[in-house]
């Protein structure tokens, strides 16, 4: 088991960091990366790998059922990690079709497919295969400020098309463990931050704005609470997950650190302060500009790990400063990296549609 791994999204933020963290633990194992590169996958989060050799791209769709049972065949698929998806809330309250689409029909079209090799056909001894699939805290709903956080046994209660695509995903890849006996395991984690996110996530955003002089946009009073995550403790807890993980458990994955928006965003500009006093932006919190809030938009996230710490011994190890202070450098010295993604693929068209018309709060 886990030799031949299919990644699905390994082009995007978290995809791109779990290969990397994958061929450092064991740069033996064969990786298939089967990505659409839509706007939020480049080619870009894939220079550098440790080990290119083991490394193996496919630009396609998730929703191409016959080219995905091609791939669990012609490469031997005894594990799937499934991190394809439309990821950004935002723009599921713009254009919820491709999240139907994608994290509805995309993993439905996976199931099938690792049902018809591995279980029909029999390609891979079925009691060593897995299909893990990554989703994430927001199918648990919003919490009040004294509610006790999400626990694996929270009843889910999403509320954007986001949040509720990836409710019924998680749904599907139960009911492929119930009725076909397919060996599945879920993880729901809270927000990741790190180097290779996408600048439409809040952390980037802020970064790149800050850099270039643009507001620091803040939805409504900027009092929302998320449970931020480094990228790279999420990679770790996912492979926990493959390597000791009880076949047909979810576990949820969070940081443990739930400061407020506005918070995150003070201590980013702090950072910036820090690395660069002469900045014509000096000092970085004037740019803070309080928006329009996002519609629907949850109060707060906070998830109970527990049972990934009581059973695998996973725990985050980077705290929220330290890993702002490493995605802040990365950002710092990456701005190649970030010119190019910020051209590929309308990002400038986002930021018009998403933040146009939003008034000062
Ligand atoms: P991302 O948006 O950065 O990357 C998604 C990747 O999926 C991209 O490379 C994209 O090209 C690819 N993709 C999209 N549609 C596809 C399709 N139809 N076929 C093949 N590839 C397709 O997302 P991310 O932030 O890396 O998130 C990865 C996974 O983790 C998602 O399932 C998301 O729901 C989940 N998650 C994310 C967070 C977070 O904070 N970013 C937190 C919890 C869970
Ligand atoms: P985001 O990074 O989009 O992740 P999610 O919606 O999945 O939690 O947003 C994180 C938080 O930051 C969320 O409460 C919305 C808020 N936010 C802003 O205040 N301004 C912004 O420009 C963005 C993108 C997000």
């Amino acid at each position: 088991m886990n030799r031949n791994i299919l990644v699905t999204g390994g082009a995007g933020f978290i995809g791109s960091n779990f290969i990397r963290y994958v061929q450092t633990q064991d740069p033996t194992i064969n990786l298939v990366n089967l990505d659409l590169l839509t706007y939020a996958g480049s080619t870009e989060n894939l220079k550098d790998l440790p080990n290119p050799k083991n490394h193996h791209f496919i630009n396609d769709d998730i929703c191409n059922q016959v080219q995905v049972e091609n791939i669990l065949r012609e490469h031997q698929i005894d594990t799937i990690v499934h991190f394809a998806a439309e990821s950004h809330v935002d723009r599921s309250l713009k254009g919820p079709d491709a999240f139907i689409q994608t994290n509805i029909v995309g993993t439905f079209s996976l199931l099938e497919a690792a049902r018809k090799v591995w279980l029909i056909e029999q390609k891979q001894n079925k009691d060593t295969v897995r299909f893990h699939h990554i989703s994430t805290d927001e199918v648990y709903g919003t919490l009040a400020p004294n509610d006790p956080a999400f626990e694996e046994t929270t009843p889910y209660a999403p509320t954007s098309p986001y949040s509720a695509s990836k409710a019924s995903s998680d749904h599907l890849v139960r009911s492929y463990a119930h009725s076909f006996g397919l060996p599945i395991t879920i993880s729901n984690c809270s927000n990741n931050y790190g180097p290779h996110q996408f600048p439409e996530k809040l952390i980037p955003l802020v970064i790149l704005n800050a850099l270039t002089g643009k507001a620091l946009p803040i939805y409504g009073d900027g009092m929302q609470i998320r449970d931020w995550l480094y990228v790279e403790d999420h990679c770790e807890a996912i492979w926990a997950i493959l390597q000791k993980g009880k076949i047909g458990e979810s576990y949820n994955i969070g940081g443990d650190n739930q400061p407020p928006n506005i918070e995150i965003v003070t201590t980013i500009c702090a950072l910036l302060d820090e690395a660069n006093p002469s900045s014509e932006y000096y000092p970085h919190s004037q740019l803070i500009k309080h928006v329009t809030d996002r519609p629907g938009h949850d109060r707060r996230y906070a998830m109970n790990i527990e049972k990934i710490h009581r059973e695998l011994g996973w725990q985050p190890s980077v705290d929220l400063r330290e890993g702002l202070q490493k995605t802040v450098t990365w950002y710092l010295e990456h701005t190649d990296w970030l010119n190019a993604i910020i051209k590929e693929k309308g990002y400038q068209n986002w930021v018009e549609i998403n933040y146009q018309g939003r008034e000062n709060q």
